[in-house]
């Protein structure tokens, strides 16, 4: 028997997410922050969601720049998922002080994290808001991947790469490639 919870404080029974590390360029700066909370859209066109609250950086920079990059994140980022997602860029220059690696985007003038094995150049579509976040919807303009990561139909393979789950409350694991499964009704 299920317990029924209405006390939604603590609401983040949707956990597991994949980390990923989202952000813009404005003018001279970038700024960037993790992000648990995102989703695919649409296939045709491309389109790519990803939920930013108000008060964060990257959200003005976001804004300004009409643009930005979704990085996402192997397990061995654990530091920089935690460096990003707990720290402001309203008080820190976070890219600055960690060292993070960036690398030019394709089609945007955003840079993607050289750490990401796969990466999104997105160009804003729309923007939303929803109760305390924003949904950015994102056109996907360009896909950046580290190619041994994935199978040839673009499965992320993950004996190459173990992804970083969020677990929330800064709890974090990984998948198990043995429990990979092909199934068809
Ligand atoms: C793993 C992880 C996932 C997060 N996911 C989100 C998210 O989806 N949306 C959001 O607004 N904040 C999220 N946060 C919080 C922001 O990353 C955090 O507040 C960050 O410091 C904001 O930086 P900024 O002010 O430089 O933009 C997450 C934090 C962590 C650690």
């Amino acid at each position: 028997m299920k317990t029924i919870l209405t006390d939604l404080r603590q609401f983040q029974y949707f956990y597991p997410y994949t980390v990923a590390v989202v952000g813009a360029r404005s003018g001279e700066g970038v700024n960037y922050m993790s992000c648990a909370w995102h989703t695919a859209l649409s296939f045709d066109p491309p389109l790519f969601g990803i939920l930013v609250a108000k008060k964060r950086r990257t959200f003005d920079f976001i804004s300004d720049a009409n643009e930005f990059t979704v990085n996402f994140l192997a397990r061995e980022d654990i530091a920089l998922s935690a460096q990003m997602g707990r720290i402001s860029g309203h008080d820190r220059d976070k890219i600055e002080e960690f060292a993070v690696g960036l690398s030019a985007a394709a089609h945007i003038q955003t840079p993607v994290l050289e750490a990401a094995y796969a990466a999104f150049e997105c160009r804003l579509r729309d923007t939303r808001a929803y109760g305390d976040h924003v949904l950015f919807v994102g056109e996907v303009l360009a896909v950046q991947i580290e190619e041994h990561c994935f199978d040839a139909q673009g499965m992320l393979d993950t004996s190459q790469v173990k992804p970083l789950l969020y677990m929330g409350s800064d709890f974090y694991m990984t998948v198990d490639p043995e429990t990979l499964e092909h199934k068809l009704p």
